[in-house]
């Protein structure tokens, strides 16, 4: 199965533009209960490199574009955010980074809890270990 869990948004267009409108449980698969947004990335930056315990996201590039990898810990996957219609879910327990962000990226992320510093594995070996012996 793909890593790469991708969700088209409807784009509400007409003649003067379009419109792309973001519900819990329509087209995100959660209560939101946070919004945030990266932008002004630095050239040659990259960011995340940290998994969750128990968080599930879905990002989308408003502007611009970035390279999402994500990591299981036995797959390892990448794709263009490319798209203000163009989503990705981020389950719980994956390891993401973000890479390539063009300079007029804003990604957006919404996660269905509130920020939990004690949530998040930012070592990679660490997020490894939690699957040994615990088959996920
Ligand atoms: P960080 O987790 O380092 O961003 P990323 O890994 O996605 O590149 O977050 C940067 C800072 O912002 C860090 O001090 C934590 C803080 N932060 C919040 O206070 N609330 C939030 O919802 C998020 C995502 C980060």
């Amino acid at each position: 199965m793909s890593l790469i869990n991708l969700i088209d948004f409807p784009s509400l267009g007409d003649d003067r533009g379009s419109l792309v409108a973001l519900e819990s449980h329509q087209s995100i698969p959660f209560d939101i209960k946070r919004v945030y947004y990266i932008f002004g990335t630095q050239k040659g930056v990259s960011r995340g490199f940290h998994a969750h315990q128990q968080l599930k996201q879905v990002a989308v590039c408003v502007t611009g574009r970035c390279r999402m990898v994500l990591d299981n810990g036995k797959q390892r996957e990448d794709v263009w955010l490319d798209s203000a219609t163009k989503g990705i879910l981020i389950e719980d327990m994956v390891w993401r980074e973000m890479h390539d962000f063009s300079e007029d990226c804003v990604l957006l992320v919404l996660a269905n809890e509130h920020y939990n510093e004690l949530d998040y594995i930012r070592d990679y070996d660490c997020f490894l270990n939690y699957f040994v012996g615990n088959e996920k």
